[in-house]
């Protein structure tokens, strides 16, 4: 059975984005993230993909959109990367395309939407949060984008690991561990 897990860096109220990006720049959080989800299968929201504007290499990419398919990405990659871009047009479709292609490990990597409807879904089985210390989350007062709060009844904390910008927080589900 695979594992499901939504993978996102938060400031401490929450905030995750911009304008469509990120608020901050930390390659150390960035390190964590490609180590992380290297060799899985990473799933975003339509304008999180257009945000980062290409795919993740030596990731299976799965895009949602009821608007766009970024199927055509493909002709661009090569090597290993080739013919691994893939849209879905719901979450459940994109979970399932990841599982077709044989990936154990799979990130649901935002944006607001996409957690948002993953969680109140209860898709995914482990939470790996990484809390940007105050002094490194930049100017977040027009933030638009927020993670949801999560219920903390439902989670229980089995990881935290310290860096001098972020916490890496994981968490795993109580009920629903995939
Ligand atoms: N800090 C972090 O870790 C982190 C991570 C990721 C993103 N972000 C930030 O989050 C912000 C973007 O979040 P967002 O909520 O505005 O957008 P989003 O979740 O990235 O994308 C929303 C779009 O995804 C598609 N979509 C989502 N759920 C769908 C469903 N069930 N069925 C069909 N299509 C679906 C829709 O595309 P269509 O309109 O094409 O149908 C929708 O408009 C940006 O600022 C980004 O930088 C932060």
């Amino acid at each position: 059975m695979e594992e499901i897990s939504i993978i996102a860096a938060c400031a401490k109220n929450r905030a995750i984005g911009e304008n469509g990006k990120i608020p901050w720049k930390i390659p150390e959080e960035t390190a964590h993230f490609k180590h992380t989800t290297m060799g899985g299968a990473v799933i975003f929201g339509r304008k999180t993909f257009e945000g980062i504007g290409k795919p993740l290499p030596g990731r299976f990419n799965v895009v949602i959109s009821s608007t766009r398919n970024f199927d055509s990405l493909n002709k661009e990659q090569k090597g290993v990367n080739a013919g691994k871009i893939k849209t879905a047009d719901s979450l459940e479709n994109a979970v399932a395309l990841c599982r077709n292609a044989g990936c154990s490990r799979i990130f649901i990597c935002g944006g607001a939407q996409v957690y948002r409807e993953a969680l109140e879904k209860k898709l995914c089985g482990r939470l790996i949060i990484s809390e940007i210390n105050e002094n490194f989350s930049g100017d977040i007062k027009k933030a638009d984008a927020f993670f949801p709060e999560i219920k903390k009844s439902e989670w229980r904390c089995e990881k935290k690991e310290i860096h001098e910008k972020f916490t890496v927080f994981s968490f795993a589900h109580i009920e629903t561990i995939h």
